[in-house]
């Protein structure tokens, strides 16, 4: 848990101020802890038999994947990297799920080589790589058809889905691909996935899009006569980063979700593996970006504090990659018990005006030497950033585990 004693953020206990001394800054502080409260959260608004599986992409830490085989079911994977980040992680093949719109034949070769559950194919003329890879290595790949729905889902704040997109195959293409598939020896079309779009914080919305899902899925296999084995929901499942969205209500979803498999799948529901993929809500909560102070200085009537990192590390809090222009959270951690202040754009070291981590921000007064944290930073952080520009050094990622902060 992230909170505050004694004046001082602490995650799970303990002060960042210390955890920066033992490890250095910018870095990215993340909470074993709070990871698990949030996938029991989840876990508890979820039907029993729908699995979680981790989407690797919103933190691919060691330390974090380590941490989710132990609890998630599977992973999702949408790159050969992090199909073998998951590996030497510790999940099983029997337990990964491939998606991605662009993967390479390399990239199917390790995914067949290795076994995994299921490759997500998201166009015509992926099934027939993946035949011809599968037929080179005398395998037959077990497949699930990513489906963009022909009807716009409306709910996520980022939508994926319902729209022309270079994601899944259309639905009203369903019948190529099987057409295709049914001219492959090395390909078993085995299960349905669609991903509709993230930062969804409606019960309402999740529960219409699983439906939908559903339906089409069975629909899918009774038209195509293919045993439905695994029907992959998607997700997408938000956190609150800004002051006027609130935290996703698990008891809602656990009434809204609660007998739909059966509901819409019959019997298919028990035959099949259901799925969920989630990696915001599982992990944005669990970590922190730190980045000390290192001037402060005012400009034509405005103030600026320039910190040691900025949206080299931490490229959403910027507002890139699908965020509006809303401050993340933040907090200068070793005045926790000051009063705001100070007005100030809290900025980086980049030659780039939109370089600004927080604008406008209210924060005590700070020094150089301080630092600052921006919190809600554990998902789409570290990975998603571009971390190469203008060759600073990368943040450092610490995990805090059963006490103790340890390099991640
Ligand atoms: C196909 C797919 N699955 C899963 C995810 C993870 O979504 P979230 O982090 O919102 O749970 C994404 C995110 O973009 C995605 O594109």
């Amino acid at each position: 848990m992230v909170d505050v004693r004694d004046g001082h953020l602490c995650v799970a206990g303990c002060r960042v101020v210390d955890i920066v001394d033992a490890h250095g800054e910018p870095a990215y502080i993340y909470d074993a802890e709070t990871i698990d409260r949030q996938y029991a959260q989840l876990r508890t608004a979820l039907p029993d038999d729908v699995q979680i599986f981790y989407s690797v992409k919103a933190n691919p830490n060691p330390g974090i994947l380590s941490h989710m085989v132990g609890l998630a079911d599977g992973a999702e994977v949408s790159s050969g990297g992090e199909l073998r980040k998951a590996l030497e992680a510790g999940f099983a093949p029997q337990d990964i799920i491939f998606v991605g719109p662009g993967k390479s034949e390399a990239e199917i070769l390790a995914a067949v080589r290795e076994g995994i559950y299921a490759i997500v194919a998201e166009s015509v003329p992926e099934i027939r790589l993946i035949d011809d890879v599968a037929a080179d290595v005398g395998r037959c790949a077990h497949v699930a058809l990513r489906i963009n729905p022909t009807r716009p889902m409306s709910g996520a704040r980022l939508a994926m889905a319902g729209k022309p997109s270079q994601f899944g195959i259309d639905e009203a293409d369903i019948g190529s691909a099987f057409e295709e598939a049914s001219s492959c020896q090395h390909v078993e079309i085995m299960g349905i996935h669609a991903y509709l779009g993230t930062r969804i914080l409606d019960a309402e919305v999740v529960a219409r899009n699983t439906r939908y899902i559903a339906e089409m899925a069975l629909r899918a296999s009774q038209e195509y006569g293919f045993e439905l084995a695994m029907v992959d929901f998607g997700g997408g499942f938000g956190v609150p980063y800004f002051e006027n969205e609130e935290e996703f209500d698990i008891d809602a979803l656990q009434r809204e979700l609660a007998g739909l498999p059966d509901e819409c799948l019959g019997d298919a529901a028990h035959r099949a593996r259901l799925m969920v993929e989630s990696g915001r809500y599982l992990v944005a909560d669990c970590g922190i970006y730190v980045a000390r102070v290192r001037y402060v200085k005012q400009s034509q009537g405005k103030s600026f504090v320039i910190l040691s990192g900025g949206t080299n590390h931490h490229m959403a809090a910027a507002a890139i990659g699908g965020f509006v222009r809303r401050n993340f959270p933040v907090a200068v951690v070793n005045r926790m018990d000051e009063p705001n202040t100070l007005t100030a754009d809290l900025c980086g070291p980049l030659c780039t005006p939109t370089d600004v981590l927080a604008r406008k921000v209210d924060i005590p007064t700070v020094e150089p030497g301080d630092l600052v944290a921006v919190l809600k930073s554990g998902a789409y952080g570290f990975s998603a950033s571009p971390l190469g520009f203008l060759s600073h050094e990368q943040p450092r990622e610490v995990l805090v585990k059963n006490g103790e902060a340890q390099p991640a």
